[in-house]
């Protein structure tokens, strides 16, 4: 971590010509499980990884933000006061979609002062991770101390995930800022996406002798185009034909009720929803009275469930996760909202490299791009550094 912030320092110096006030940042994050389950006002289990977006932010005169990144050429400018999401465009949407939203959550966007930013990541782009809500996050945090908001951590999830639909246009759920901004090193964030209460749990991944690992596929997903908000869809249309709110006011119980009211492909959607629900909750009672050892065989059924009910995965997804079972997994399933993006497998410390050596030749075998594989742990969230 050192390393990249001394590199956003430098980089921020580079760009603005002098040092910065400050230096954010904020994780991406792995979804342990409890998929698609978050805009249906249900449970998730995410954690924050390992990987972070740092934000160098300096303080100016005048009433303009002004954002550079590593990976962009042009610096994007803007006055805050005229900051809206039709003007926003590329990936300054998301940074200055942040500073939009905290207007919409009570800053008064034509009195606070003006600001620099500089951002670096090392959150994999298009893997799943979440690179999105480590980018949202971190200038939410910044933004929110800077112009002294005083915003609690649930508030800042709900402006970045207002970024993230209104400026960027991807009509995501809550889980993947609230992990950013709510992660604990070794805990997962159990969520409650209707009244967004959180609790820690803890992981003991290592304790317990496992890594979790990350299979990247490689398979470029969009959450602001097709297949996301189909899915989203079929849910909303299922709570209506199920006569309730959201699908979180269903439960296994409302299955044969599904079964006669909806057509196949409807009801398979909504009881991927509701059996992830409960699935979430196994996990957190397992994790809390077992350890880590006993979630093996719900994270597979996850993966079931989203490849043949919800119809998400793809085939290097597929692949990813069915050969790191055959090599001593000790349960893998795909992370994110799909599409491609990564896989995770909780696998035992020693069988780390068998299973990335079996999983390359499995992708090789198959005519596959080779994915890239790594391990992450639960890492803390959002802050200053
Ligand atoms: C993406 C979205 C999240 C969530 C997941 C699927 O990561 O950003 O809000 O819906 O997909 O669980």
């Amino acid at each position: 971590m050192s390393d990249i912030r001394d590199e956003v320092a430098a980089g921020f110096t580079e760009i603005y010509g002098s040092a910065p006030l400050g230096i954010w940042s904020a994780p991406g994050r792995a979804n342990l499980i409890g998929e698609h389950t978050d805009y249906n006002e249900g449970f998730v289990l995410p954690f924050a990884i390992n990987r972070r977006t740092v934000v160098a932010l300096g303080a100016r005169e005048d009433g303009v933000i002004r954002v550079a990144s590593a990976f962009a050429d042009e610096v994007a400018e803007i006055a805050i006061a005229e900051l809206s999401p039709e003007r926003l465009r590329d990936w300054s949407a998301y940074p200055l979609g942040v500073a939009w939203a905290l207007g919409q959550h009570g800053a008064d966007l034509g009195a606070v002062p003006g600001v620099d930013l500089y951002i670096e990541s090392t959150v994999p782009v298009g893997a799943g991770l979440s690179s999105s809500a480590a980018i949202e996050s971190a200038v939410a945090v910044a933004l929110n101390e800077v112009w002294q908001l005083g915003l609690d951590r649930q508030t800042l999830a709900r402006v970045g995930q207002l970024a993230e639909n209104k400026a960027v246009g991807a009509p995501t759920g809550i889980m993947d800022q609230s992990a950013s901004l709510l992660g604990r090193h070794d805990h997962a964030v159990f969520l409650d996406c209707r009244s967004l209460e959180s609790s820690l749990v803890e992981l003991g991944f290592a304790a317990a002798g496992l890594e979790l690992l990350v299979i990247d596929t490689g398979v470029s997903h969009d959450h602001a185009t097709g297949g996301y908000a189909a899915r989203r869809a079929s849910c909303e249309l299922g709570a209506r034909l199920m006569g309730v709110g959201s699908l979180r006011d269903l439960s296994v119980d409302d299955l044969p009720r599904a079964r006669e009211v909806l057509d196949d492909e409807t009801f398979r959607r909504v009881r991927h929803v509701i059996t992830e629900n409960q699935r979430v909750l196994d996990t957190v009672a397992a994790l809390r009275t077992e350890g880590p050892l006993a979630i093996g065989e719900l994270l597979d059924a996850s993966h079931v469930s989203m490849r043949d009910d919800f119809e998400i995965s793809v085939p290097e997804l597929d692949l990813a996760v069915e050969t790191a079972q055959a090599n001593g997994a000790i349960g893998a399933r795909m992370t994110g909202g799909g599409f491609g993006g990564a896989a995770i497998a909780l696998v035992p410390s020693e069988g780390v490299s068998r299973i990335q050596v079996a999983i390359d030749g499995a992708f090789a075998e198959h005519g596959f791009s080779q994915p890239t594989t790594f391990t992450v742990t639960a890492s803390d969230g959002a802050g200053r550094d």
